[in-house]
């Protein structure tokens, strides 16, 4: 085991979650953005109309900047973020798709260069070429999409991976199609409002209006193939997460769920009233707040995604807390649960300290927090106040005995969303000893 990251009331999860919903924004954009371009570019040259590319120039500048930045910097943040608040969650999914992502690397050094020549040659080299070019990129752009969702959706069903341990039963896993489908047609979504916002600042009202009505027709008809896609998924995920969802086990996955469609419908709406409809209404101030609303959809919609996985990191193999929950004979990889709970916990904890690797009366409440920290932080606030507080909730169950409360731990893989306490009896009484001082008053 590596050491743990404690994130104060946030809980490590939502870090990474916060930064990979942002990231969307960029990552979707540099996606869908191209096609959008290619078709306006066509149209350009097909109609004789070069005032088109004004829009254009903006358009891909906007991308260079704002996905080639922001979205670079939001992605190795994702990395780094995954990486020291669940180093084995990263570990086990680059001992299985260290490959995919090499490809996917390539794919995406090759839009790096791409977007830059198609940047600065647009005028200056002859039409065929500069189109050739923005395919390259769209192309290039796409693949690392299809590369990257065989990898997110693994996570969440790896499907026969499961008895095969076959990079390809994991990455065609059961959800990839729809998944695939709704990050496609969404990415058209996101990459209609922002060209509804650079469409708002052109100076030629016309051509503003044209392309005001075209990223409308895009972006509403991305939005609802995208909701067709997003159903289907729905329909494929396992009975165990249909129940988070539905079942009312975790009622605010079902909240997210209606925030998310309702902010669909208010993009939806922009696209129809703002693009279709009345597009000379279209304007900067109103298209970056629907922007903001959609961001909020993409984090309900990714908050629902992330949550369907528990208890796991790696649905049906690897708990929350990094413990290997199954076996795997295709890869000689066995449970850690009941080794684990013989030999105790601390005895992986390769960083600690010597006298904090036996438990005695003195240090049982520090070692408590240590097992806590790792067992339940990636979850859950070890404050007062934060995302779902232990303290809160703690005192919500009217549990204050570190008896009681260790007993409470053995039973707490009868949760259906959280993993069960891995350790010994002694490592159990001294974590409940810990969590009794987060409710005590007094301790
Ligand atoms: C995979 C994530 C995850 C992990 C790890 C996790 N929990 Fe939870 N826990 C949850 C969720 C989600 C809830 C529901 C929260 C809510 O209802 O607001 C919850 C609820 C609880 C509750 C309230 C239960 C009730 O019936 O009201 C307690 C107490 C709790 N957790 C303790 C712990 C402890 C102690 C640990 C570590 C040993 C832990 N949890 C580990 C996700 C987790």
């Amino acid at each position: 085991m590596y050491p743990i990251w404690v994130v104060p009331y946030l809980s490590s999860a939502l870090v990474i979650g916060l930064i990979a919903s942002f990231h969307i924004l960029p990552s979707h954009l540099a996606v869908g953005a191209f096609w959008f371009n290619i078709y306006i570019e066509r149209k350009a040259y097909r109609e004789g109309r070069p005032e088109l590319l004004s829009f254009i120039k903006r358009y891909t500048l906007l991308i260079l900047i704002f996905c080639f930045v922001f979205g670079s910097l939001s992605g190795v943040g994702i990395w780094y973020s995954a990486t020291v608040s669940s180093p084995r969650g990263i570990s086990a999914l680059i001992h299985n798709y260290v490959w995919g992502w090499a490809t996917e690397w390539v794919f995406f050094f090759i839009e790096v260069a791409t977007i830059y020549a198609y940047y600065y040659t647009l005028g200056k080299v002859d039409e065929r070429t500069h189109l050739r070019l923005g395919y390259l990129y769209a192309l290039s752009a796409w693949i690392s999409m299809i590369i990257i969702t065989g990898i997110l959706g693994f996570m969440l069903t790896p499907g026969k991976w499961l008895e095969t341990g076959g990079f390809f039963d994991g990455f065609f896993n059961p959800t990839y199609w729809p998944q695939l489908g709704a990050r496609t047609f969404f990415m058209f979504g996101i990459a209609g409002l922002y060209a509804l916002i650079i469409a708002a600042t052109l100076k030629e009202r016309e051509v503003a209006r044209e392309v005001a009505r075209l990223a409308g027709a895009w972006g509403l008809g991305g939005l609802l193939l995208g909701g067709l896609c997003g159903y289907w998924w729905l329909k494929k995920l396992p009975s165990e997460a249909q129940d988070l969802l539905f079942g009312g086990t975790l009622p605010y996955l079902a909240i997210l769920l209606k925030v998310a469609a309702i902010c669909g419908g208010i993009v939806g709406l922009y696209f129809l009233v703002f693009g279709l409809a009345l597009p000379r209404l279209n304007n900067v101030p109103l298209a970056i707040l629907t922007l903001m609303v959609l961001f909020l959809g993409i984090l309900s919609g990714e908050g629902i995604r992330e949550g369907l996985r528990r208890p796991y990191v790696i649905n049906g193999f690897m708990y929350a807390h990094q413990v290997v929950g199954a076996d795997l004979p295709a890869k000689g990889i066995k449970s850690e649960i009941e080794p684990l709970n013989e030999k105790g916990y601390l005895a992986r904890l390769g960083y600690l300290p010597p006298n904090l690797r036996t438990i005695t009366e003195k240090n049982r409440v520090m070692v408590g927090r240590i097992l806590v920290a790792h067992e339940c932080a990636n979850c859950h606030a070890l404050s007062p106040k934060g995302l779902r507080s232990l303290p809160r909730l703690l005192e919500g169950l009217g549990m204050e005995d570190p008896e009681d409360l260790a007993g409470f731990l053995e039973g707490l893989d009868g949760y259906s969303f959280m993993p069960p306490f891995v350790g010994t009896e002694e490592e159990r009484l001294a974590a409940g000893a810990y969590l009794s001082t987060l409710v005590k008053k007094n301790p």
